[in-house]
């Protein structure tokens, strides 16, 4: 049985599945098992057939006091207890070193070995500790493989800048064994959060006019990114649906990209059920009806007719859910006059728990910018928080949210 990360305790007596990729950096796995080991993990090592060229079967099994798997087609392994449930038997899979070849399999979907098939059939936590020369590092394949990853949840460790083994210096050296097992430590550790699913939207939505036009509200995600990732650090499992941004993803959360408001909706049911759901995107109100299939040319004979029609309110709709309603709902309300009153009928008008007001007067310059000051808005009344960067707001509101949820 797979156990989310959520209901495990700590680290001591997890079962961790550790596969060696094949680098030089291999000869630091049996320091991670030696580390794991002294903290009461019990190891259940892979080494891919390029792992095995840099250690031995025999190091790996003596140092974990465990079998070493691998073999895709071990008849013994198969009659025991077979690759899928090896996989899902782990409380977590650490993939140390973590090779530019070993990411881009997973990132493809490839189930050619046994390290790949476990990596494929789990549904434990996975955590990559890549290791490569500095050019496969920054190359952009490298790079696309490494974004899928993270976005659908894969957490890394390093690599860290540093001479590498190939003589060249820079980012591609695998992570030091202490700081991979602090960080595999940090994932068993639990926060106020542990155990409760939360649900953020952020960024605009985009809404096509035509092939190559859309209109949209302004919005950086920065903002939804930084609450997704500081309810992350106190132990929620998020799932972040964002709209078009360009800020980097959290590390360790699940994200959803979509366009469109609809796009949006779908996510958020699908994302369905959590404890807490933040609606922090700025969402289009409308779309349009007529969406053009090619684009629109300058015909000189007049403007093109746009239709408008509503979009759904996501918001609204999650507020006033009969059932499955999320514990805890908050709005966001971007407002340029009257920030409290407009915040506290837009409260009741949505269903709302609380509504994070902010305002969003050109002079402010909170749109875009790295500050925000914001107004919380609940049943108890109204309190208005100093100005201070998105980040620090995200910590307060999480903070807030744990208590709630306790
Ligand atoms: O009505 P207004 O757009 O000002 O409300 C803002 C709040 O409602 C935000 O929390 C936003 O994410 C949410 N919203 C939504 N779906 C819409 C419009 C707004 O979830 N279609």
């Amino acid at each position: 049985m797979c156990l989310p990360m959520g209901e495990t305790r700590m680290l001591a007596s997890r079962r961790i599945l550790l596969v060696i990729g094949g680098g030089i950096a291999a000869y630091k796995s049996l320091e991670i098992i030696r580390r794991l080991r002294e903290r009461s993990v019990e190891i259940i090592p892979v080494l891919t057939s390029a792992g095995a060229e840099f250690v031995t079967p025999l190091s790996v099994s003596a140092l974990a006091g465990n079998q070493v798997h691998r073999d895709l087609f071990d008849l013994t392994m198969e009659a025991e207890m077979g690759h899928i449930a090896l996989g899902r038997s782990a409380d977590l899979i650490l993939v140390a070193p973590a090779t530019a070849n070993l990411m881009a399999r997973m990132a493809t979907g490839q189930a050619d070995d046994l390290a790949t098939t476990i990596l494929l059939a789990t549904c434990a936590k996975v955590v990559l500790a890549p290791a490569m020369n500095v050019r496969m590092w920054e190359n952009p394949a490298t790079r696309r493989n490494v974004a899928t990853l993270k976005s659908e949840g894969i957490a890394f460790v390093g690599p860290n800048d540093g001479d590498m083994a190939c003589g060249e210096f820079g980012p591609g050296r695998m992570a030091e064994p202490a700081e991979i097992v602090a960080a595999v430590e940090n994932m068993f550790s639990r926060g106020p959060l542990t155990g409760k699913k939360a649900l953020v939207t952020s960024g605009p939505t985009h809404e096509p006019i035509d092939p190559v036009r859309y209109i949209a509200n302004r919005s950086s995600g920065m903002q939804g990114n930084a609450i997704a990732r500081a309810l992350k650090a106190l132990g929620a499992e998020v799932v972040l649906v964002s709209g078009p941004v360009d800020v980097a993803s959290p590390e360790g959360v699940r994200v959803v990209r979509v366009q469109t408001a609809r796009e949006m909706m779908d996510a958020v049911h699908s994302a369905l059920p959590a404890d807490v759901a933040v609606f922090a995107a700025a969402v289009a109100d409308w779309r349009v009806k007529n969406v053009y299939g090619g684009k629109i040319k300058k015909t000189g004979k007049g403007l093109p007719k746009i239709e408008f029609e509503e979009n759904p309110d996501i918001l609204a709709t999650v507020g006033r859910m009969k059932s499955g309603r999320p514990e805890l709902v908050i709005g966001f309300a971007a407002e340029t006059d009257d920030i409290a009153g407009n915040a506290a009928s837009k409260r009741l008008r949505k269903g709302c728990d609380w509504v994070v007001a902010n305002d969003v007067s050109p002079e402010t310059g909170i749109m875009g910018g790295t500050e925000n000051a914001v107004t919380l808005v609940t049943e108890n009344g109204v309190d208005t928080w100093d100005r201070m960067s998105k980040n620090e707001v995200a910590v307060r509101l999480a903070d807030l949210v744990a208590r709630e949820l306790s």
